[in-house]
């Protein structure tokens, strides 16, 4: 086995991004684009991974530990170019691995695949390879200038003859380098160009005049598509959905109308899910077998049992957990509550903070008041309970197993197990009392036309 070391490039300012957050923690999918580059390098079995960001880059380091703790840091002080970039990283090339491939931070939508095929032509001996693909309009990339289907070099635009601007050919940034010769190459890179720039795309003619053969491997232009600006960030997460849709598809999920279902990275569906239109699927959510996501509903950081119902127009959020066959109806938020199984509650309410057993039924318009504008507080109910319509339960309070709350209470001590709780003023029927008080309103005021 070839050990691999990714080195992945993120020191980019993005500036076209126009945003206070580093551009490669941006998110397609849920997921910073540096943590998808990341996931693309650990299936690829990278025995190790560095990460060059720019300084000032806490953030960017932060996610990258959270990813992949086993990564290394660099810090790029100035930004004089990607070969300057990859440097940074001495400290990992200087142990010597035998494969060396460079990703791109922004690039969020390589396959590990693709690295995989990179590093196809350094096992047969090549010094360098580099990944080609054809843009719809190739300006602004790297040309590569191939002869008799050999690589002679890559030209950046700035310095490309008009010539060498016709080749549609393409760089899409992604390198692979002979981890023995990386740095022998990398420190004959110098910055003699329009740019002033250490361009690592001049490997290619130095490895060549050391007498090492340049591969190249053709990919898509979709799966190397680059973020630098809003619009094309929104490109990547079209072609993100696309996948995760036809993965969920092929893993035995219904997608009524997948183009108005919006996934996560991390969206697990167990087998027979079934999706119906305009459902949002936020980070961290795990949906199992045969459990229905109705119309409208936006579902982030939730667990949703297997057989449970959801929606129409249900909010889950972060820390929902229901277990099999439980019923979460039209207009119901759910946060940080277990619900255990064939628990209903079926309209109009909020549980949060709670913990309700199995199959208690929860009424229309419940509501679990677990804020007191300082703190967060629990609320739990039993099993076979029933809260009748319209309660509030003022948290912390608990509701015993059977329990049975009446219609419209207020409940803000604990109910034993089977009591039956009423928190509510007592009706008072006064007979005859409507006809006098409407002949007293209704003096002198005329009668309606
Ligand atoms: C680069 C390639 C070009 C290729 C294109 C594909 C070079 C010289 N050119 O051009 O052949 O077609 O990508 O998108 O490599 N970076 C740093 N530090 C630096 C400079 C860059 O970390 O000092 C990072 C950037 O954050 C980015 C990546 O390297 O992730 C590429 O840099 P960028 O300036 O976008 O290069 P391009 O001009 O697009
Ligand atoms: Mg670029």
């Amino acid at each position: 086995m070839r050990q691999l070391l990714v080195i992945v490039l993120a020191a980019g300012e993005g500036t076209r991004m126009r945003s206070a957050l580093p551009k490669v923690l941006h998110a397609v999918a849920g997921r910073p684009m540096v943590a998808h580059v990341l996931d693309a390098a650990l299936a690829a079995g990278a025995a190790q991974i560095a990460v060059v960001i720019g300084p000032d880059h806490d953030k960017v380091a932060a996610e990258v530990r959270r990813v992949a703790p086993q990564a290394e840091v660099f810090v790029q002080a100035e930004r004089r170019g990607t070969a300057h970039a990859v440097l940074a990283a001495r400290a990992a090339l200087e142990r010597g691995y035998d494969d060396v491939v460079v990703m791109y931070g922004d690039t969020p939508l390589v396959r590990p695949d693709t690295l995989a095929a990179l590093r196809v032509p350094l096992a047969e001996g090549a010094g360098v390879a580099v990944l080609g693909f054809r843009p719809a309009d190739p300006t602004g990339y790297g040309r590569l200038v191939t002869e008799g289907g050999e690589l002679l070099a890559i030209r950046e635009e700035k310095e490309a003859s008009a010539e060498e601007r016709a080749i549609g050919l393409c760089n899409a940034g992604l390198m692979a380098l002979d981890g023995r010769a990386a740095l022998d190459l990398l420190d004959r890179v110098d910055d003699a160009n329009a740019k002033k720039e250490f361009y690592l795309t001049d490997v290619v003619a130095i490895a060549r005049t050391l007498g090492r053969t340049a591969g190249v491997c053709e990919v898509a232009a979709e799966d190397v598509a680059g973020v630098n600006s809003r619009a094309q960030l929104a490109e990547a997460e079209a072609i993100l959905q696309q996948r995760l849709r036809a993965r969920a598809l092929e893993a035995g999920v219904t997608l009524v109308a997948p183009e108005t279902v919006f996934l996560s990275a991390d969206t697990s569906f167990g087998r027979d899910v079934v999706v119906e239109p305009n459902v949002f699927f936020g980070a961290g959510v795990r949906v199992e077998e045969g459990a229905t996501i109705r119309a409208f509903s936006h579902v982030e950081g939730a667990h949703v049992g297997p057989g449970a119902i959801v929606g129409p127009f249900a909010r889950l959020r972060p820390g929902a957990a229901l277990g099999q066959g439980v019923h979460v109806g039209n207009f119901v938020e759910i946060k940080a509550s277990d619900l255990a199984s064939g628990v209903k509650v079926n309209h109009l309410s909020y549980v949060g903070d709670s913990s309700v057993g199995a199959n208690t039924n929860i009424g229309a318009g419940t509501i679990t008041c677990n804020y007191d504008g300082f703190r967060k507080h629990r609320t739990t109910i039993g099993a076979n309970a029933f809260i009748g319509t319209n309660s509030l339960l003022v948290a912390p309070v608990s509701v015993g197993d059977g329990a049975y709350l009446a219609t419209g209470s207020v409940i803000t001590d604990d109910v034993p197990a089977d009591a039956l709780a009423i928190g509510r003023a007592r009706q008072v029927n006064k007979p005859g009392l409507a006809a006098r008080l409407r002949a007293r309103l209704s003096s002198g005021v005329a009668p309606k036309a």
